[in-house]
């Protein structure tokens, strides 16, 4: 495992072998509560203190049968929690309505969106059109809630500490049953004075609408307790809307629609799963959607709709408004086209050139206008980007982000990068040529007396009135150790990029999707 600053040494070949990759797709087989994790390599800082979530698919096969997708997997959630220079590790599969009726069964029983079918062929698929919840993208503290989301129904709820599984919540009553609830909240670091969780729920159709939420993080001194609803609005949009991540800056929540089309038949046919019936529309430009944030300069005011660059993207890195020209920027991983496996493809197998990979790209959007101009930031192939929370919707001076190791061409993300936005510098932590990464969480280094990062961060720049550099903390990243055939959890120092401690973790975890951080 190595760090390097650009211009990095790696070249343009593959050095990964394939056996390696695909051995991290494996059911969790334990439960583990509380077992101490011991330092293989470094020592745990001792200022690290509180958890790191995770969430991702653990179980990918039952009965001898595999999913079509890891995205079909059922979620596991796994805490880092970390005190005093210790860690301890405690994991537990949600207890979906779906997974308990397999656990019981012992094979599928519902349909993945991803392409996972029941036993039986089409005809035992057909009309079938449940959705399994499966609780496996995201996994977020919402005041004393631990809330396992997945984008196309509500969130489970669980306890932060034992990760029992509590309910299927609506968020005293702000959802529906099976309403749509993101995985990808943003948190907004104060920009309205208060810090919130601003997210969104999609009701698509050939009109969809995008209910756009704003809760509280901490309890307020005029009585609103952390988890209250603050702000909810609904925007309509001509088209099918596919929207899996968003971003927020001060007055606007940003999206991006991608230009895609939705043919059902396939699903309902028994055919194909639901995400498998999406297809890009060619020499079609997708939109950027801007919402006006409630509290912000544009509140109450209609949406702006903007075309985008051709391509499609799932994630965000993160968006701002540049006062000095009025633009809204948003910065996010691009790809040439929609990035789907065919329904007679083994996903363990996948030809990774057959596919295209993720960039990052940064898009100055003229609200008033409707002007965009593009750059890549990053032509590495790259996912799962962050900032320092405290910049989440202002301009950051860094991003952390997956990257593969060898600079040009689509391969599995092996190593992390920070990326300096300003002058493109680059550092890089590799876990090449056995070592297969998941995505980076930065947890930043805490102000000596405070408990939070920043109270003022309206200001300027909140990190530096703190006293603590925008690179000062760690980056925790779990990868796959394909040599020990189990999971790593390496701290970084998220300035530098060099190796704090790996931590070799009694269980061997499927790449996994997102994780947060909730500081003790
Ligand atoms: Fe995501």
């Amino acid at each position: 495992m190595t760090t390097t600053t650009s211009p990095q040494p790696t070249g343009h070949q593959s050095t990964y072998a394939r056996h390696d990759w695909s051995s991290a797709f494996r059911n969790v087989g334990v439960e583990l509560t509380d077992v101490p994790l011991v330092a293989a390599r470094g020592s745990i800082p001792a200022d690290l203190a509180g958890t790191l979530y995770r969430n991702g698919p653990g179980r990918l096969e039952r009965g001898g049968r595999w999913v079509h997708h890891p995205f079909d997997g059922d979620g596991m959630i796994a805490a880092f929690r970390f005190e005093a220079g210790q860690a301890y590790l405690t994991n537990r599969f949600v207890r979906t309505e779906g997974w308990l009726a397999e656990e019981k069964a012992g094979k599928f029983v519902y349909r993945g969106v991803f392409g996972t079918q029941k036993p039986g062929g089409p005809l035992a698929n057909a009309f079938d059109l449940r959705l399994k919840n499966i609780a496996n993208t995201q996994v977020v503290r919402l005041g004393d809630q631990l809330l396992a989301l997945w984008e196309a129904a509500e969130p489970h709820a669980l306890d932060p500490r034992t990760l029992e599984t509590l309910e299927l919540s609506t968020l005293t009553g702000v959802l529906k049953s099976g309403e749509a609830f993101s995985a990808h909240p943003r948190f907004d670091p104060g920009h309205h004075g208060e810090p919130r969780m601003v997210t969104f729920g999609v009701k698509a159709g050939p009109t969809s609408t995008i209910r756009l939420m704003e809760f509280a993080t901490q309890d307020q001194p005029d009585g609103v307790r952390a988890g209250d609803l603050v702000a909810d609005s609904r925007h309509g949009f001509k088209g099918f809307a596919f929207l899996h991540d968003f971003a927020i800056t001060p007055s606007w929540a940003v999206f991006l629609q991608n230009a895609v089309a939705f043919n059902p038949l396939p699903f309902v046919l028994g055919q194909k799963g639901a995400a498998q019936c999406l297809a890009s529309k060619p020499g079609e430009a997708g939109q950027f959607w801007l919402v006006p944030r409630q509290g912000g300069h544009h509140a109450g005011a209609t949406p702006v709709q903007v075309p985008a660059p051709e391509g499609f993207v799932f994630h965000h890195l993160n968006a701002f408004e540049d006062s000095a020209t009025g633009e809204v920027v948003v910065d996010s991983i691009y790809y040439d086209d929609f990035p789907s496996i065919g329904p007679e493809v083994d996903f363990r197998e996948i030809d990774f050139a057959s596919i295209p990979e993720g960039q990052l790209r940064r898009c100055r959007i003229d609200p008033r206008t409707g002007a965009v101009q593009s750059e890549w930031l990053e032509q590495r192939c790259c996912e799962f980007a962050m900032v320092h929370p405290a910049r989440q919707g202002l301009e950051p001076c860094f991003a952390w982000m997956a990257v593969a190791e060898r600079e040009r061409g689509n391969d599995p993300l092996q190593a992390i990068e920070k990326l300096d936005l300003h002058t493109g510098e680059r550092r890089v932590w590799s876990a090449a040529p056995r070592g297969f990464v998941s995505e980076p969480v930065m947890v930043p280094r805490l102000p000596a007396g405070k408990e939070r990062f920043s109270e003022d961060p309206v200001a300027e720049n909140p990190v530096a009135e703190n006293l603590v550099a925008e690179d000062s903390g760690w980056v925790l990243v779990p990868v796959w150790n394909g040599a020990r055939c189990a999971t790593d959890l390496v701290i970084l120092n998220a300035a530098d990029m060099t190796e704090q401690a790996v931590l070799e973790l009694p269980l061997a975890i499927p790449y996994g999707l997102h994780g947060s951080w909730a500081q003790a």
